[in-house]
């Protein structure tokens, strides 16, 4: 019999326990598929007195997450504690500094000390696997590190967060307000334990820039990430948008242009027909444009205890297997360096909402604005919004429109001219269009 893989579990909340059921259940599949048992030896998390349904019979329960770490009777560290310090940041470098594999699925931890803890697995020769830190139960890591190792990526961009998709779906098919949609993810357990990590759009940045280092060998960088969460978008939004052909969602995108590579987070109105719109709810999904090779999506649960155990034992497999890749596909010195690209400079369609101010001219005034710019309007939409007995609202009027390609640093122009022009009130609403 091949000796089994040792496995030390750190974190035993409900992914932690999910995982050693999984290992329990699926004990002879993985046997079969890895050509060897894959066993826990030994566990460790804040409470012991915890009630989990585990049997932890056989299993050493250690002191601390460090103790299994350097525990020379584990071969894999597995770490589901979370956050991007202490505890978990030490232990899996104590882990890989003795040799041994890593499997986490902390994403914070990735985006932040992810070059640092793959310099220190290459030195020492363990793997360190983290598939569940970016859209959980979807394989999207190895996609991009081993599926398409031989392919040049020209952009990846998905719906990295289950919350904010929840939200703007609910939104858009409930007519629900945000902040009743938001406490429904928190109740449902998808949010982060602060959900404005979720919402503006920082938990969708982290995992963005770990798939944009593995598309285009870019050190990870979070900071290199332009950020805006959903917080602004409204329910006139959602039902512009639907009116027009698009759907509203908060992607990542990170594409290769002329200029650089660009990472951007924000929300983002997709045409109703393309795949990535037809994701509903807390399911994540991302789209990969490969040269040569039609769009690849991969759809599926980015959240929940299952979906993450799913990966983290598929990720404990290929270290049964003997399965090593680079962590981010390649050497750690051959990853570039990348700074934020400036947001002025993206090109693209723009969907704007202004509340015109309901007099002659006001609509002739935008268009001089946006012509002055060189910015082309695809289409427009100006609706008095009924008082409810079938008669029009007086007062402003929302206009809506629709821009071809233009620039960022076109449109801000043309905007602030409205705004000093007088000719509508409050703010006016801005969102990108990405075209499939
Ligand atoms: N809060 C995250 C989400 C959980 O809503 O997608 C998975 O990272």
């Amino acid at each position: 019999m091949v000796a089994p893989l040792k496995v030390g579990i750190a974190g035993l909340g409900t992914v932690g326990a999910e995982v050693v059921r999984v290992i329990e259940r699926q004990a002879a599949t993985l046997t079969a598929r890895c050509g060897r048992p894959i066993k826990v030896v030994a566990v460790t998390a804040r409470s012991k007195a915890k009630k989990r349904g585990l049997d932890l019979r056989g299993i050493d329960w250690a002191k601390s997450p460090l103790a299994i770490a350097t525990d020379p009777n584990v071969d894999c560290f597995v770490e589901l504690i979370g956050g991007a310090g202490d505890p978990a940041g030490p232990a899996i470098e104590a882990a890989l500094a003795a040799g041994k594999s890593v499997v986490t699925a902390n994403k914070a931890l990735i985006a932040k000390h992810g070059l640092k803890l793959a310099a220190l697995a290459e030195k020492h020769g363990g793997a360190l696997n983290y598939e569940a830190a970016v859209g959980a139960a979807i394989p999207v890591i190895k996609t991009l590190r081993e599926g398409l190792a031989g392919t040049g990526i020209d952009r990846i961009y998905g719906i990295l967060n289950g919350t904010c998709n929840y939200i703007l779906t609910r939104m858009e098919q409930e007519g629900l307000s945000f902040e009743a949609c938001l406490a429904d993810a928190q109740r449902l357990g998808y949010a982060e334990a602060d959900p404005t990590f979720d919402i503006d759009g920082h938990d969708t940045a982290q995992k963005l820039s770990i798939l944009a280092s593995l598309a285009f060998g870019t050190k990870v960088s979070e900071s290199a990430v332009y950020v805006e969460g959903i917080r602004s978008i409204t329910p006139e939004d959602l039902r512009a948008a639907d009116d027009l052909g698009y759907r509203v969602k908060l992607l990542g995108v990170a594409v290769r242009t002329a200029k650089g590579i660009e990472q951007r987070v924000h929300p983002t109105m997709v045409p109703k027909t393309s795949s990535i719109a037809q994701v509903m709810g807390v399911t994540n999904a991302v789209t990969i444009d490969g040269q040569g090779i039609p769009p690849i999506t991969l759809v599926g649960a980015g959240a929940g205890a299952a979906a993450t155990a799913s990966a983290v034992v598929a990720d404990i497999a290929d270290v049964a297997r003997g399965i090593r890749a680079e962590p981010f596909g390649r050497p750690v010195a051959g990853l570039k360096a990348i700074s934020k690209a400036p947001m002025e400079r993206h090109e693209g369609g723009y969907y704007l909402r202004m509340l015109a101010r309901d007099h002659a001219g006001t609509a002739a005034t935008i268009a001089t604005r946006l012509a002055e710019q060189d910015i082309s309007i695809e289409s427009i939409v100006q609706r008095q919004p009924d008082r409810g007995d079938g008669k029009a609202k007086s007062g402003p009027v929302p206009v809506i429109l629709i821009t071809y390609a233009t620039s960022e640093d076109a449109v801000r122009r043309a905007l602030k001219a409205v705004q000093a022009d007088k000719v509508i009130s409050g703010r006016p609403q801005v969102i990108r269009i990405e075209k499939n």
